[in-house]
């Protein structure tokens, strides 16, 4: 079966880059991205490609050779999704923030209102691919929705989870590691997954597109989430260990990363890990796993996240204590918003729990984050909850100019890895804040030596 046309639902952080890839690596299939988000529609169409919704190093280039030859953006939802042979499911899956599972679950509902919508308006048989991240047995649920609310049409679920990292989104879909397929072993789900092995074929070497059963791809996408934030968490562990002892976590990572069957990614101690999707999968692992009955499983997985809760706890304590344990009024300038570098995305980042501690002790936080929008950083400081909104206001600024940030600061902390903040004059950047002028390294980003040779009392985590 050749695919000639795709619908993707969700054209978010995984949908717009995915979809960009797969139309220009596959020009004669069409491909349209639906959204009911129309600023992100209109984003995504914008002929000024700076103003593309999301962030991403070499998108941009992507989007150019294939939006208007085959990739298309588009709000017109039931059209896309009829057109198409094969329909991705892309859109959000956050924790349940209300009923049963509150903060722990993954909210399907999204999902499963996309297997309405496709069951309502489809007119022939469909191939629907799970590309969100979902808990495993999830396409049991779709597959009865699809069943029993369609017109009598045939539908085959495939599990598609997808593995970029954002901040090399771009990267990591054009020489992905692997490709997941998973499918029924019956002759219509074996036709489904030959159909998407052919789409992923037009670029990635066959031995790395793997196929498996449904379960087995719906559960490695969470279990493959949860190996590499354990691996943050328990660097993050030693990092404080380091500290008590005069290690130093780099030169302990590198030590441990040179055993290939340890390996040295995903070592780097930093003041938390951040993203949409860490967090949000291991407590939908927990829950799986408690729902099961499973509680010595759950109880392990979820201490990767309790670990990177105090991470983020004991990086503000140390501001806080460092600077004579009051930090009411004084100026703290936050190098960074973004949960990584290379992103404009802000969810989870540990810079908002930061903040938050620092603020409840009464600091003044100014920002500044080369791609992140001041709207944004005040809402990510509003959705927290406990902060009243006048707080907010009055204590955080956010500039455009890091400089400003710095200018009369008591202290500057390093919440993201930006490359750029490496460059600053470090000379100026001394002589304009105030003394002792501190500065707290939580991504181990600047040269410790250097700048404290310039004057400055520095603290880098796990050192
Ligand atoms: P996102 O919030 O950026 O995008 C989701 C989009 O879906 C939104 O624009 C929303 O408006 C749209 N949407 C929701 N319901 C819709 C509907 N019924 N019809 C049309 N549009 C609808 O989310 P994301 O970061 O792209 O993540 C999507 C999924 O991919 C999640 O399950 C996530 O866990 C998974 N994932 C994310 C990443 C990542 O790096 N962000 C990586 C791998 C997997
Ligand atoms: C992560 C996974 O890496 C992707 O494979 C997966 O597809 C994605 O989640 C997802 O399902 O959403 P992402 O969250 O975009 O990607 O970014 P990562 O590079 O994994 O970084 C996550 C967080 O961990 C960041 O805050 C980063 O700074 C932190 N981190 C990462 C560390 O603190 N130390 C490290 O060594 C690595």
């Amino acid at each position: 079966m050749k695919i000639k046309n795709i619908c993707c639902i969700g054209a978010g952080y995984v949908g717009g880059p995915t979809m960009a890839v797969i139309a220009q690596k596959n020009p004669e299939i069409n491909v349209t991205v639906v959204d009911l988000n129309k600023q992100r529609i209109a984003a995504w169409n914008d002929e000024d490609l700076s103003k593309l919704p999301v962030y991403e190093p070499g998108l941009d280039e992507v989007v150019k050779e294939a939006r208007g030859r085959n990739l298309f953006f588009s709000t017109e939802v039931d059209r896309a999704i009829d057109e198409a042979e094969m329909v991705f499911i892309s859109v959000n899956t956050p924790t349940k923030t209300y009923g049963e599972g509150k903060g722990m679950a993954a909210d399907l509902k999204y999902v499963e209102l996309c297997a309405r919508q496709i069951a309502r308006v489809s007119k022939g048989d469909k191939i629907v691919v799970e590309k969100s991240t979902l808990p495993v047995r999830t396409a049991q649920a779709v597959k009865s929705i699809l069943d029993n609310t369609g017109n009598g049409f045939k539908f085959s679920i495939l599990s598609n989870p997808e593995f970029l990292a954002e901040g090399t989104a771009v990267e990591d879909l054009q020489s992905p590691d692997r490709v997941l397929i998973g499918g029924e072993d019956t002759p219509e789900g074996k036709e489904a997954m030959q159909a998407l092995v052919d789409i992923y074929a037009s670029w990635v070497p066959k031995e790395q597109i793997l196929t498996t059963n449904v379960w087995s791809s719906e559960l490695s996408k969470l279990v493959a989430n949860a190996f590499l934030a354990q691996r943050v968490s328990s660097i993050n562990a030693i990092s404080e260990l380091c500290e008590a002892t005069e290690a130093d976590v780099d030169e302990v990572s590198r030590a441990i990363g040179k055993d290939s069957r340890i390996g040295p990614k995903f070592l780097k101690a930093s003041v938390g890990f951040g993203g949409s999707c860490f967090q949000k999968d291991i407590l939908n692992l927990v829950y799986i796993s408690k729902s099961l009955g499973l509680n010595e499983v759950a109880d392990y997985w979820e201490q990767v996240i309790i670990m990177n809760d105090y991470q983020k706890y004991r990086f503000a304590k140390k501001i806080i204590t460092t600077l004579y344990n009051t930090i009411a009024d004084k100026k703290i300038a936050f190098l960074g918003w973004a949960f990584k570098k290379d992103t404009n995305d802000t969810r989870e980042s540990a810079a908002i729990y930061v903040a938050e501690h620092l603020l409840q002790e009464q600091a003044k936080i100014v920002v500044y984050d080369p791609k992140v929008t001041e709207e944004q950083i005040y809402s990510d400081l509003e959705y927290l909850g406990t902060l009243s909104s006048e707080d907010i206001m009055n204590r955080v600024t956010v500039v455009n100019d890091p400089y400003k940030a710095m200018d009369k600061a008591h202290a500057v902390a390093v919440l993201t890895e930006w490359d750029e903040f490496k460059s600053y004059d470090w000379d100026r950047v001394y002589e304009n804040m105030m003394k002792p002028a501190f500065v707290f390294d939580g991504r181990r980003l600047l040269d410790e030596a250097e700048i404290t040779e310039k004057g400055f009392k520095v603290y880098t985590i796990g050192k």
